[in-house]
């Protein structure tokens, strides 16, 4: 019995065996857990008709544009540590959470909505506030009958709340969307350049019209806050608090960012390089994924596993995540091994299953199988962008007898909302990341 009604938590070795099950889905799984056909949860509207809107905008435009996203992550976090951590040389204290989340909600705002609104105030208030209160939303409607639910959602004061968020993200989204498509009818009426802005606006605007799917320009956007905004933001705080209880890495790491960008500049094979950067975000990760459980499901028929167990239809599902701390996978698995997978990817047919952005059933914080996380290449080079920017500009530790405890809820893993660090602007610089 879980803060999501009753699911059958599957065995890690049914995993193989359920990935590519076409009759247990996580779209459905999100529509009902997160009422996406309820008012002010449009974001989770966008789950409906098995998520084909942002299974194209994220598998297929994001990635092909993953070879040009490195200088606009990178330009872009420049000014977000200008405005969250700034340029004393002294120590100071932050609280980790809130200045990363600020951090990634404008990095990641650069890409899905261009130049011009990924700085707007407004904007970055309601894509930070939205996903917290959609899951505190969620989780008082839950305490409702299902049958309940689409009446009383009017009166519970944080649906209320969401309504408002949602119709705010409306306010900053629609007369964008609106501007672009009225600029490229003129553009076509006068048979000049349709112009094109090359980021989620865009590629859903795009792909919409060429699927003929209807769909809502702000609950699109929200859901992909909702999706890439506090996942990324609490790996990159785990990965800053455990560097911060590992300075040795934070050296080696410093090594080979420097290398690789001296050597290659800002492009796709540098972060690829960076192989101990990488191997650090995974470990992070093993030890700390943001969910307890992993592929949530839900069976859309009748299904009958191998082991005879028959799932009936409406069944929730959810898989162990214990071979991500068993011994038999990982030596001294309790341990932060900041080179633990560089050491793996060099052991004969391992290399596949030790990057960051492989999912594998002992590594299973991305999902696996055909929901597996679409966003991870870019949560991945988001996060390498701009721990080369925490690493070359700054020097960090952790704030005496602060809490770095993970904060669970339900099967929520999220790292320490509360954890606080020493910050300061490194003296000595080796390479000048901002003029490359
Ligand atoms: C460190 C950051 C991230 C983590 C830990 C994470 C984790 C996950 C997980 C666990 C799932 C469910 C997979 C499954 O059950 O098999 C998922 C799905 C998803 N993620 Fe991520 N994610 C991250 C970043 C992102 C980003 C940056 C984006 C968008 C750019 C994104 C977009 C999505 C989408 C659209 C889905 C739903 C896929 C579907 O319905 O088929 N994620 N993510």
């Amino acid at each position: 019995m879980t803060d999501l009604g009753e699911v059958v938590v599957l065995p890690h070795t049914l995993v193989d065996e359920i990935r590519n099950e076409s009759k247990l889905s996580f779209p459905s799984a999100n529509m009902q857990d997160f009422h996406g056909d309820i008012p002010g949860f449009e974001a989770m509207s966008q789950f409906a008709n098995d998520s084909l809107l942002l299974e194209a905008v994220v598998r297929k435009q994001l990635t092909k544009y993953l070879s040009q996203v490195m200088e606009p992550l990178s330009a872009e976090t420049t000014h977000a540590l200008a405005v969250n951590i700034g340029d004393s040389q002294d120590w100071h204290e932050i609280t980790l959470k809130p200045t990363i989340l600020d951090g990634i909600a404008r990095i990641s705002s650069r890409v899905f909505l261009g130049t011009q609104l990924c700085r707007s105030e407004d904007w970055l208030q309601i894509t930070k506030a939205y996903t917290i209160n959609l899951f505190v939303a969620a989780g008082k409607l839950r305490m409702y009958p299902r049958p309940l639910r689409r009446f009383i959602h009017w009166f519970v004061p944080e649906c209320k709340k969401l309504r408002g968020q949602f119709g705010e993200a409306r306010r900053v989204i629609d007369p964008v969307i609106a501007a672009r498509r009225e600029m490229r009818q003129a553009a076509i009426r006068k048979g000049e350049k349709v112009p094109y802005f090359n980021d989620a606006l865009d590629w859903a605007d795009e792909e919409a019209s060429a699927k003929n799917i209807s769909y809502e320009p702000a609950g699109f956007q929200l859901m992909l806050s909702v999706a890439a905004t506090h996942t990324t933001t609490d790996l990159l705080v785990q990965v800053m608090i455990d560097l911060a209880q590992h300075p040795e890495f934070m050296d080696m790491a410093r090594e080979e960012i420097i290398r690789e960008l001296r050597n290659n500049g800002w492009k796709k094979t540098s972060l690829y390089n960076m192989k101990l950067l990488d191997s650090i975000a995974k470990e992070s990760q093993r030890l700390k994924p943001i969910s307890l459980a992993a592929m949530r499901r839900r069976a859309t028929a009748d299904i009958k596993l191998s082991t005879g167990l028959v799932l009936k239809k409406g069944t929730r599902t959810i898989v162990d995540i214990f071979r991500m701390r068993d011994p038999e996978v990982y030596e001294d698995p309790e341990k932060w091994d900041g080179s633990r997978f560089v050491k793996m990817r060099e052991q004969p047919g391992k290399e596949n299953q030790s990057m960051l952005v492989s999912t594998h059933r002992d590594h299973l914080a991305f999902g696996h199988g055909v929901y597996a996380c679409p966003g991870r290449a870019f949560a991945a080079n988001e996060i390498k962008v701009a721990l080369c920017h925490l690493l070359m500009k700054y020097d960090w530790k952790l704030a005496p007898g602060t809490d770095i405890k993970p904060m669970v809820i339900g099967a929520a893993n999220g790292s320490s909302p509360i954890a606080k660090i020493l910050i300061r602007k490194r003296k000595t610089v080796e390479l000048d990341i901002d003029a490359l």
